[in-house]
């Protein structure tokens, strides 16, 4: 697949990606990487690796305006899948038809908790630390117009420590995120899937 990669920040979820595609973990290759954010550290990133990196400000844009640069760009580099790696703006339903089961997002705890409208960066680890829960981690999932919703590929438990605060916790899931979207990758670039309304079915175990 050539991916395109939509980030907002430093990338270490996008570097994951590109790390997996150089050694040849994942036939799919990073093909551009676009950024709603000038100076996300992502860009920097894909720089490095002779990639390809946009960045579209959403200035005097309408949300549809801001999603046809977008498309416009992903089709100049043939790109047949988006990757939302800590992409932290609001796809338009265009956006989201367009690219129907070849969008998936990361999410930094346990779908369908915490998630949707706020629970980004740190807010979704402080939700979780204040309810008192006694595990988090992370989901890769299909991209549906609710946020944060969508069919579930991979989900990674980690257990929430007495002594956490948001910053640990988070730290601990990051590599989770890393290994979770690399698996999701290899099942989807491999057809080794079928989705059946919100269950991902997974057809052959052999990550
Ligand atoms: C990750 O925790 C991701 O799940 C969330 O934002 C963070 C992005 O990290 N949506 P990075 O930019 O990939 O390092």
């Amino acid at each position: 697949m050539n991916i395109g990669v939509l980030v907002s920040g430093r990338g270490t979820n996008l570097q994951s990606i590109i790390d997996a595609s150089e050694n040849g973990r994942i036939k799919s290759k990073v093909v551009v990487v676009i950024s709603n954010k000038k100076d996300a550290y992502a860009l920097e990133r894909a720089r490095m690796h002779n990639i390809p990196g946009y960045f579209i400000s959403s200035k005097n844009k309408s949300p549809e305006e801001y999603d046809a640069e977008l498309i416009k760009i992903l089709e100049n580099y043939n790109v047949d899948f988006v990757v939302l790696a800590g992409y932290l703006k609001i796809l338009t339903n265009m956006f989201i038809e367009k690219y129907y089961d070849k969008i998936i997002n990361i999410h930094p705890a346990l779908l369908p908790s915490f998630g949707g409208k706020g629970y980004y960066g740190e807010h979704v680890h402080e939700a979780v630390l204040k309810a008192g829960c006694k595990v988090s981690g992370c989901t890769v999932h299909f991209v549906r117009p609710e946020i944060d919703h969508g069919p579930i590929i991979i989900q990674k438990c980690v257990e929430v420590l007495d002594n956490d605060n948001a910053e640990t916790l988070a730290e601990r899931i990051l590599p989770y995120e890393h290994e979770s979207l690399i698996e999701a990758i290899k099942i989807i670039e491999e057809k080794n899937y079928m989705i059946d309304g919100m269950r991902v079915k997974i057809l052959r175990w052999n990550n």
